[in-house]
């Protein structure tokens, strides 16, 4: 039974070459990047225990728009020499050459634009192997302003809080909070811009009816991962104070009531007396309002 045999011998023949001589290159899974900073997207090629001083004859690092595409070229190394590589990419091994297996790549100022799959690819003169790799740009976000409409909020009157984050990747979301503790974001409406750079610009309005008596609004930024990044308290001017009307009122009636009781008084006098004793009485009249505007004098002196 020979005609048996010969398949399994070439079968297993085939998996002791492939896994005598294998060349592979082995990423991290997860590489995150710091908008503005340098980014790490660390490979290595890894080759079996046989393989006697390897030596790289290609490297070529591809960023993908997407995972079938070609890519486009940041990073390549051909046989005896560097291609000339992306502004801004190199490798991260600061004098590499063909017998340096960390073919890891640089990103010296990582943009929105660098977030994405990355392809490596790398031929030795034992084999050759290539790894997708991943990228994630994040950049933290800042609350630039916060302010209300209009500018000085008139008591039982309609106002709107504005609310203004930016600088920030992915996208994140603004949310209120009132006295600090109590999610107030369904009053809200939120709008996200993406600028040139990529960068979320996020503009939330929290309407403020007229009836609102809170006294602290607070607006907190939160990124892709719900993480809060930063915040920041609106405070309301506090209300007309109800003691000031009070000293106002006491103010009146120091003025009111004494014209009031000189008022009555005249009328008095006038029935009980009729004309005749008109000299006594006016006498009594005019020390009364001596007396009265002193008072007021005095009064208006202390407020
Ligand atoms: C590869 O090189 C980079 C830059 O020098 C270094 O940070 C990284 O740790 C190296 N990785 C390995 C596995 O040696
Ligand atoms: C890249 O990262 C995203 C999110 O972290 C993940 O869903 C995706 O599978 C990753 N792609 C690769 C090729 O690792
Ligand atoms: C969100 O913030 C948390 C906590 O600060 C942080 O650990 C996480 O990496 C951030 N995620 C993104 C996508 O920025």
């Amino acid at each position: 039974m020979a005609s048996g045999g010969t398949p399994l011998f070439i079968f297993t023949a085939l998996c002791v070459t492939a896994v005598k001589n294998f060349v592979k290159v082995e990423c991290n899974t997860i590489n995150v990047g710091h908008y503005g900073q340098q980014s790490l997207l660390e490979c290595v090629v890894k080759t079996s225990t046989d393989v006697k001083d390897p030596t790289i004859r290609m490297v070529a690092w591809k960023k993908l728009t997407s995972p079938e595409d070609e890519g486009d070229p940041v990073l390549g190394f051909n046989r005896w020499k560097l291609d000339r590589p992306k502004r801004g990419y190199r490798f991260a091994e600061p004098s590499w050459d063909k017998k340096n297996m960390n073919v890891s790549l640089l990103i010296t100022n990582t943009a929105v634009a660098d977030d994405g799959d990355y392809k490596c690819m790398v031929i030795t003169d034992s084999g050759d192997g290539s790894t997708v790799t991943n990228l994630t740009v994040q950049a933290k976000y800042s609350i630039s302003t916060l302010y209300s409409i209009p500018e000085k909020i008139v008591p039982n009157t309609d106002s709107t809080l504005v609310c203004e984050s930016r600088g920030g990747y992915p996208q994140g979301t603004i949310r209120w909070f009132v006295e600090e503790k109590h999610d107030w974001t369904g009053s809200s409406e939120m709008e996200a811009k993406q600028s040139d750079d990529g960068l979320f610009q996020l503009t939330s309005r929290l309407s403020l009816s007229r009836g609102s008596t809170f006294s602290k609004y607070t607006c907190a930024v939160f990124n892709a991962s719900g993480g809060k990044e930063n915040e920041k308290t609106f405070e309301m001017p506090p209300p007309p104070s109800s003691q000031g009307g009070i000293v106002y009122d006491t103010k009146i009636s120091k003025i009111v009531l004494p014209l009031v009781v000189i008022g009555s008084l005249i009328v008095c006098g006038l029935l009980i007396y009729g004309w005749r004793s008109r000299g006594e009485y006016m006498l009594l009249v005019s020390y009364l309002m001596d007396y009265t505007s002193l008072n007021i004098l005095s009064s208006s002196f202390r407020n």
